[in-house]
């Protein structure tokens, strides 16, 4: 890891431990070009051709007959608007004449050890062994407008985290309109790309296609990163795929509107840009104020999609997520919501929790439903008082009783939110979002509160902390389970109501901030209808996220892989339920969920009460299998053997231990098909020449693993392969533990 400023080429080289990044200075103006993305370089003498200024139109100092020529086609590192580069800006900003040109050019640069937080928003980190940090001052002078273009790179993974936060350094005001978090030009190969789409309780599937001319893009506008498109985007080079070829990987560590652009130009070159949505967004800079845009990540994999889910992962894991849970043992959860939705009391909570001590669950979850009068989902959102009629005896006493029993106590809000009949809402009206004269759209008969404003924030965290302090309550999940509308603040000034969507993400973090500071030891987790705002930015708050409302354990391959392809498993929610599968009415074998599960958070989402003997027998089977290997999946490393989502027929990863001495093969057959032979899958990052004993995990008895009798060579097990026998029946599942023979 290392920057460095090579003042003769006047390059800035930025080197993580695979890769090189490099930005050249191309004119006396000081216009910062891209230069090189990839592999590592050791020597970049002559490299700064690569920004083509030895060519027509060439630069400014030598051509300015062809100036406009020159912008357009140069490889900016921060792309301009209205003065000449006609592809997509990076920032736009509107003056006191009402134009809105901006041109930035170098002014002077400096490099750090370490990483500073961005103020009031989400960031990855590193101290000054860990991370090194480039601040690159740029300016418009006309506009009075600096910017500083920060880069960071790390120590122990190939990620460069850029963001640029902005100035206004003259006597007017200024508007910025648009203000990307980055911008990167480089030659198209001939890219594929491949970006996640989705909807509700389907969350997160991929799509790749070749990248064209024009402008594509994935973005929302919801105020929440969304379950129809996420904060990820890659670009592929031809044939590359899970293990070979080059890939770039890019993120966001945000949670509102975003857009992600890819945009192929008339000379064949591609240009990635990404960062808040500009649509319905301004920011108003008076004179000396600043404004910091959300960071973006930026990723370069030599050896196919696994080398970026490595480098992403790694990241996430040391420099982002925050939660003293981290690397802690997630106590197995049950949580009501499937099991009673609105209709329960403590009583039937109780039940719940004893039938769970007695088979091995560690935590009762009380879902949507204690409050205020919140009989259904038609009211007393923004009442934060628990109901007493359901709860008899109160929330301290029914805490009491279940930790009486063994078991740890957690609570689901949504504070984000506020029902039309509520006692909030009768108090308080112009705390909901709403466009003066228009009635507010409805999404699950609830309105979205105001949390711009500090007075809203403040009366919910005092509801919520009463409620916390009330209790030995130990989780939180933290719900948001409508989108965005009716964008109006009755606390903006007019010129200020297009910094409303950006506001209400900086209010949610600092509410999420407040929750962690308040209670250190409390494990968050978050969810939006399931997935809908599963994101970087909300792994800095929660070291998990509810991956998707649907548990059908088939439904969630997909889902689960795409997620897994970006974020650690120890950040993916996933719980048992029943069947028929309350999303899809699928029946699948008690066992399939158990080692679908297994890959996430590990928890029950049903009523324990319920379940057939034969079920309730595997219970404790599989929440032994969580002892067992929870620290393996949380600490462990990922590889992808085989999609589902591209096979159609089955799914297969791998996690191998972080002490090398066992790794766990995770094979979903999806339909039997009659007449097949066995399958064979290669296996990744074994020890080549070490020994591994083949176990099965069992849920057929106490016995959790038994020994199948054969023993390969890690070179057997990744170059030949593993053999996977047939599985009877339809939707079957089967965990392989490969455990390193000591010699
Ligand atoms: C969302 C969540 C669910 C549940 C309900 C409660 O849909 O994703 O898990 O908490 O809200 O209303």
């Amino acid at each position: 890891m290392g920057i460095a400023y090579l003042k003769e080429q006047r390059l800035f080289k930025l080197d993580t431990p695979g890769t090189t990044y490099l930005m050249g200075l191309a004119d006396r103006e000081g216009f910062l070009g891209h230069v090189y993305y990839g592999r590592k370089l050791e020597d970049v003498k002559g490299a700064e051709e690569l920004m083509r200024t030895v060519e027509g139109p060439f630069t400014p100092e030598k051509n300015n007959r062809d100036r406009s020529s020159f912008l357009d086609c140069f490889p900016w590192e921060y792309s301009s608007h209205g003065v000449g580069d006609f592809r997509e800006s990076s920032v736009r900003v509107k003056d006191g004449n009402g134009c809105s040109a901006v041109l930035l050019t170098y002014l002077s640069h400096e490099i750090y050890k370490g990483k500073r937080p961005l103020e009031g928003l989400p960031a990855t980190f590193g101290g000054e062994g860990e991370a090194e940090t480039l601040e690159i001052l740029c300016e418009d002078k006309s506009l009075g407008l600096r910017a500083v273009l920060s880069y960071s790179v790390f120590g122990d993974t190939d990620v460069i985290a850029r963001s640029v936060r902005f100035e206004n350094v003259g006597g007017g005001e200024l508007y910025l309109e648009k203000a990307m978090s980055f911008c990167m030009d480089m030659d198209n190969p001939g890219f594929d790309v491949l970006t996640l789409h989705g909807s509700w309780a389907r969350e997160r599937h991929m799509e790749r296609k070749p990248l064209g001319h024009g402008k594509f893009s994935v973005s929302t506008l919801r105020g929440e990163t969304s379950h129809q498109e996420h904060c990820f985007m890659a670009l592929l080079s031809p044939g590359a795929d899970q293990d070979k070829g080059e890939v770039y990987g890019f993120q966001l560590v945000y949670s509102g509107n975003f857009l992600m652009q890819a945009e192929v130009n008339q000379f064949d070159s591609v240009r990635v840009t990404a960062g808040i949505h500009p649509e319905d967004f301004s920011w108003r800079l008076g004179p000396g104020e600043s404004f910091q845009t959300p960071e973006g990540i930026l990723t370069y994999s030599g050896e196919g999609l696994g080398g970026m889910t490595s480098s992403l992962h790694k990241l996430y894991r040391k420099h982002l997520i925050r939660s003293p849970y981290l690397h802690r043992k997630r106590p197995i959860l049950i949580n009501n919501w499937e099991a009673t939705y609105f209709d329960f009391n403590e009583q039937k909570l109780l039940d719940i929790a004893r039938e769970s001590a007695a088979l091995g669950i560690e935590m009762l979850v009380m879902d949507d439903g204690w409050f205020g009068n919140r009989y259904d989902d038609n009211r007393a959102l923004g009442d934060w008082k628990v109901n007493e009629e359901k709860l008899k005896g109160g929330l301290g006493k029914l805490v009491e009783q279940v930790n009486a029993l063994g078991l740890k106590f957690g609570i689901w809000f949504e504070p984000e939110m506020i029902s039309g009949e509520s006692e909030l809402y009768r108090q308080h009206p112009d705390w909901a979002l709403a466009v003066p004269g228009r009635t507010p759209t409805l999404a699950r008969n609830q309105y979205v509160l105001d949390i711009s404003r500090k007075e809203v924030r403040d009366s919910i965290m005092e509801q919520v902390f009463a409620v916390l302090h009330s209790a030995n309550i130990e989780y939180v999940k933290w719900d948001m389970n409508r989108p965005l509308t009716d964008l109006g603040s009755a606390a903006l000034p007019a010129e200020r109501q297009g910094e409303l969507y950006h506001r209400y993400v900086l209010g949610m973090y600092e509410m999420q901030e407040r929750l962690i500071t308040e209670f250190p030891n409390l494990l968050l987790e978050n969810c939006s209808g399931g997935g809908g705002r599963f994101d970087p930015g909300m792994l800095y708050y929660s070291p998990q996220i509810w991956c998707s409302d649907d548990t059908d354990a088939i439904e969630r391959l997909a889902i689960q892989e795409s997620t897994a392809m970006i974020y650690p498993l120890s950040a993916m929610g996933a719980h048992v339920s029943v069947c028929p599968n309350h999303t899809v009415g699928r029946n699948t074998p008690f066992e399939t969920r158990g080692f679908v599960a297994l890959a996430g958070t590990f928890g029950y989402e049903l009523d324990i009460t319920k379940l057939s003997a034969e079920d309730r027998e595997m219970v404790p089977r599989q929440t032994a299998m969580y002892h067992r290997f929870h620290d393996l999946v949380r600490e462990g490393d990922y590889y992808r053997i085989s999609s589902y989502q591209e096979n159609h027929a089955f799914d297969c990863f791998q996690v191998n231990g972080p002490d090398g001495k066992e790794a766990l093969v995770f094979y979903t057959q999806v339909l039997n098909e009659p007449n097949r032979r066995s399958r064979i899958v290669r296996l990744k990052g074994l020890e080549k020449d070490a020994r591994y004993r083949v176990q099965v995990v069992s849920m057929e008895d106490d016995e959790l693993l038994k020994d199948t009798g054969r023993e390969f060579s890690g070179q057997v097990l990744m170059y030949g392969g593993l053999r996977l026998e047939r599985l009877w029946g339809d939707f079957r599942s089967q965990i392989l533990c490969l455990r390193r023979v000591e010699p």
